[in-house]
């Protein structure tokens, strides 16, 4: 039987370095699993992640989306059909760059709906979890996506917050909702950029176990000056061991 991938999903407040660290847990796993098919997501309309990862982005999902839907009215009828065309572009779309697949959702034009876009995202973690090992989805800000059940498939849910009450009170937020509507095996708190380190107990964190706790990365904001990609960082900097660690606690390496 085939084994049923790993899908990471990194959530939070806006800002807290969600992306920063799915990019870091991107590299770790390619770096730990050389031979794993890997596949990163960037589900946030206002991208980012392929920066993050230093990766050309030719087609997004949403761009797919409404190629497929124009084939529909035009040559393709039968919904066999119209899968197949979905699935063969969205391959294409995932052309493998250094070790692993890319895929962003893009940026819908119709102003302020997402919803479609979504959907389809839905469906094609569905579908993509049987085709590659671990899928890492860096998720929008906000609890909109575990709401419309996007990450419903979602196996290792990643809360991130910086050391701020408001930030902890969303992903407090964001697990009750999670525990209702994704189905995931575990859940894990990253408090990155903290300041007082000292002062974080299981129990400022609304019982949600703390997978790792990332200081200040002076090479990250080098690197994010420069525009250089994760892969470019040294090895031992707090993001990338962060990420490390998230994954060791998360059972995943
Ligand atoms: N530990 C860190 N040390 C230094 N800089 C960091 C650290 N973590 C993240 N950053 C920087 O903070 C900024 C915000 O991080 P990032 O873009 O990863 O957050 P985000 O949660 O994805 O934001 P958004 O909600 O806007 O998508 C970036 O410039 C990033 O390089
Ligand atoms: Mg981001």
């Amino acid at each position: 039987m085939q084994k049923h991938a790993t899908v990471i999903a990194l959530t939070g407040k806006g800002g807290v370095g969600k992306t920063s660290l799915s990019a870091a847990i991107v590299r770790q796993l390619t770096e730990q699993f050389p031979e794993a098919r890997v596949l990163a997501i960037d589900a946030d309309p206002a991208i980012g992640l392929s920066v993050a990862l230093g990766v050309v982005v030719t087609e997004t999902l949403d761009d797919i989306r409404r190629r497929v839907a124009e084939d529909v009215t035009e040559k393709l009828h039968d919904t066999q059909d119209i899968l197949a065309e979905a699935k063969f572009r969205l391959f294409q779309a995932m052309e493998e760059q250094n070790g692993f697949a890319f895929l962003a959702i893009g940026r819908p034009e119709a102003a302020g709906c997402y919803c479609a876009v979504n959907t389809y995202l839905r469906q094609v973690i569905s579908m993509l979890a049987d085709e590659f090992d671990y899928v890492v989805i860096d998720g929008e800000a906000g609890i909109e996506q575990i709401n419309r059940r996007v990450m419903e498939k979602v196996t290792h849910l990643l809360c991130v917050s910086d050391q701020s009450r408001k930030g902890l009170q969303i992903v407090e937020t964001i697990r009750k909702v999670a525990d209702e509507l994704v189905l995931y095996d575990e859940i894990g708190l990253v408090i990155n950029r903290a300041p007082l380190p000292d002062r974080i107990t299981e129990d400022v964190c609304g019982g949600i176990p703390i997978a790792a706790v990332i200081g200040q990365d002076d090479a990250m904001t080098e690197n994010d000056i420069a525009g250089r990609s994760i892969f470019e960082l040294p090895p031992d900097t707090p993001i990338l061991l962060g990420a490390r660690r998230a994954l060791e606690n998360l059972h995943i390496i």
